[in-house]
């Protein structure tokens, strides 16, 4: 119980592969990290956002959270935000959503799950919010994929519209925010054709994005 002895092996093994390969990573990260993408993803073990995009370490600065929701009054993941664009400058935010989120079942499903229920309220507003687009697909699978495609949508105009964003784009700094799915059954990323890189084209890229079936 007090011993994860594996996982500290494996460890060490993973060390010590990269280190035969070369030498000098480690040692390299210790000096700074210059990531150029921010990942916000969900926290489902299935999605392990690093390795899916065949990146390394120092490559791409995380936050994670259930069914990868942006609030406005979420310091943690605002703080996040803020550190990457303001101080390490990245040039990409990727929110990426994947389908069968048990995050955006349970809140379409108005599951009582105890806590949890009061951070996947932000889930259902996405819901509410397109019941009538929701309602005309009949499949339960395919409307919960359809939910967790809009809930990635909405994330990214939220992220667009924080102040942090907002105020990198009116001081010209390069800021692309992108929308993605993952397919947790065949492990490839989906591009949800929504990136938006200005204020100017905030409202009409989320029109098309929503416009466009899943
Ligand atoms: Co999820």
């Amino acid at each position: 119980m007090r011993n994860l002895r594996e996982l500290l092996e494996n460890n060490r093994a993973w060390s010590e592969r990269i280190k035969a390969n070369d030498p000098g990573f480690f040692q390299a990260l210790v000096q700074q990290q210059t990531p150029r993408y921010l990942w916000i993803g969900c926290s489902d073990s299935r999605v392990p956002a690093t390795q899916l995009v065949g990146l390394s370490s120092g490559d791409l600065f995380v936050h994670r959270n259930v069914a990868n929701v942006v609030v406005h009054t979420d310091f943690n993941c605002l703080s996040v935000l803020q550190f990457a664009v303001d101080l390490l400058k990245v040039s990409h935010v990727i929110v990426c959503g994947h389908d069968s989120c048990s995050g955006v079942q349970a809140a379409m499903q108005n599951l009582k799950l105890g806590l949890t229920d009061n951070w996947l309220r932000h889930v259902q507003d996405v819901m509410h919010g397109h019941e009538a687009l929701l309602s005309e697909i009949s499949d339960e699978e395919q409307r919960l994929n359809r939910l967790c495609e809009l809930n990635v949508i909405e994330q990214v105009l939220n992220v667009s519209r924080t102040t942090i964003v907002q105020n990198a784009w009116d001081r010209g700094q390069e800021l692309a925010v992108h929308g993605w799915i993952y397919g947790i059954g065949d492990g490839l990323l989906r591009d949800l054709d929504i990136c938006i890189t200005n204020q100017r084209e905030l409202s009409r890229a989320y029109e098309e994005a929503i416009r466009t079936p899943g």
